[in-house]
């Protein structure tokens, strides 16, 4: 027995093979274009995320020692994806979680009123980060799209409705609750789309996806669609609970904090809605067929290992994502320069979606290595940023961070995210722990492990990372890049 678990995040798409051990033994990974058609826009053509799936997989696969026995989702929360519920075809591209193009709806409403209904029902915040802006933004400004979306042609999900779609081939439309927390139009405590928003945001609630359990078996893959495969969908995972839960994060007060294209920093709730507040949100962490749902409180920062991305592609400072380590480990410190990198505005806690990037302290000794160091340093500061919002809602303050994520094996940054929390940072051996929770939860419906305990025993240490030195003035540090967060936020206003 083995899982398979696809991870299909903002920049690419992870495959992964898992083993009843928890051990990865084979990986796929691959890219696929980020669109910006204008400023403040980030869109993808879901048939390359279709396609990428299909590549990493069959990578994964072809190394795998065994043929996997079922499948698990997981995905990049909130981007909205509609096709065609017939030839499952886009008819426009999908739009991005990080797309802040329904900014000025969002102040519309606001305006009006509504957003302590939204914040009550959904425990989300009107930002343009999730998703029914964006589709009342599409039922606003393209009329005849939309009109399919009404006269029931054209399906809406998020990105694991779309892949359950793609690869039962068109058999069914479903999402799950850690997904549907993400939309807006999830009443919370209710475990159900809400009338009440989907009439507010304009979305027909016969264009949404049915919400089964997280760990539900859902239909099996089309072998004509997918790789000549037979298998069951047992799971879909919006990526960020399902980190947690690869963390075997199962106990209240348990959390973690995924470096991805954002970083999301994540505590078990329990069965409690948490309060949102410091400019966090509460969310659905997972729920298990035939059990309560359990919750989760959240900090979303929206551009860390994006930032890696853009000094490679965007600048060529670096040729590949892995440089930035030596590069940045080349200068003792970033030599006084602070970089903001809201690229795509400002996730938790400042939630400003018309804030921009900028670098302060800029001298002739700048090099492109500072640059790097600075970056690490963001990255770093955000993380305390929405932590020290953390202690703050709970009562509770940390009393350490399990980190995983791509930029998790960058002992640098493990090293300097320590020293600014002031706090141990511990690393597991599996830093895939996105890919992870899938397989898990796919594996838990499908009898290949039998209970969370049995998952919980799975979890090893890597590396434990201690502040040392570099914890000396990191408070001043850390007022330092506060004050260039406010100079950013005053520029763009
Ligand atoms: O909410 C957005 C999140 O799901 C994106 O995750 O891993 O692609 O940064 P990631």
């Amino acid at each position: 027995m083995a899982v398979l678990a696809i991870d299909a995040g903002t920049t690419g798409v992870t495959a992964v093979v898992i083993d009843p051990d928890g051990t990865v033994v084979a990986r796929g990974y691959q890219e696929f274009p980020q669109l910006f058609p204008r400023p403040g826009w980030v869109e993808h053509d879901p048939e390359s995320i279709w396609d990428a799936v299909r590549a990493a997989s069959a990578s994964a696969l072809a190394t795998a020692p065994t043929t996997p026995t079922c499948v698990g989702i997981t995905n990049q929360r909130e981007t909205v994806v509609l096709w065609d519920r017939q030839t499952l075809a886009a008819p426009r591209p999908a739009i991005v979680w990080q797309d802040r193009r329904s900014a000025q709806l969002c102040e519309r409403l606001r305006a009006d009123g509504h957003e302590s209904l939204i914040t009550a029902r959904t425990g989300l915040r009107l930002d343009p980060y999730f998703s029914a802006t964006k589709l009342a933004w599409l039922a606003a400004e393209e009329p005849a799209t939309w009109a399919d979306v009404r006269a029931g042609r054209t399906a809406i999900g998020t990105v694991d409705s779309y892949l359950a779609a793609r690869l039962t081939g068109g058999r069914v439309h479903v999402t799950d609750p850690s997904n549907a927390s993400r939309t807006l139009l999830f009443d919370l405590a209710q475990g159900d789309w809400s009338d009440e928003l989907c009439a507010l945001f304009d979305v027909p609630r016969s264009a949404l996806p049915e919400i089964v359990a997280t760990n539900a078996v859902i239909g099996r893959t089309d072998p004509d669609a997918f790789l000549g495969l037979d298998l069951p969908v047992a799971a879909l995972v919006g990526d960020q609970q399902s980190a947690l839960f690869g963390q075997t994060c199962f106990t209240v007060g348990s959390s973690k904090c995924t470096y991805g294209t954002g970083s999301f920093v994540l505590v078990n709730t329990g069965t409690a809605i948490a309060d949102p507040d410091f400019g966090l949100v509460a969310t659905v962490g997972w729920q298990l067929d035939g059990q309560p749902t359990t919750y989760a409180l959240e900090g979303s920062i929206f551009v860390t290992g994006a930032a890696v991305q853009w000094l490679r592609d965007g600048l060529g400072v670096i040729p590949s994502a892995a440089e930035i380590e030596p590069l940045a480990a080349s200068v003792p410190d970033s030599g006084g320069l602070v970089f903001v990198p809201a690229l795509t505005g400002l996730g938790a806690p400042d939630w400003d979606p018309y804030a921009r990037g900028a670098m302060f302290g800029l001298t002739r000794g700048t090099t492109r290595a500072h640059v790097a160091r600075a970056t690490l340093d963001a990255i770093a500061f955000q993380v305390r940023d929405v932590t020290d919002a953390m202690a703050r809602c709970t009562g509770h303050p940390l009393t350490g961070l399990t980190v995983d994520g791509g930029a998790a094996v960058n002992n640098l940054l493990c090293q300097l995210q320590a020293d600014q929390l002031g706090l141990p940072v511990r690393r597991p051996t599996i830093t895939e722990t996105t890919a992870l929770g899938a397989a898990y939860l796919a594996g838990l419906a499908t009898g290949v492990w039998g209970s969370t305990d049995e998952i919980t025993k799975r979890w090893h240490l890597d590396r434990e990372f201690t502040a040392g030195a570099g914890a000396d003035g990191r408070d001043e540090a850390h007022q330092r890049w506060r004050r260039a967060v406010a100079a950013v936020r005053e520029w763009s206003a």
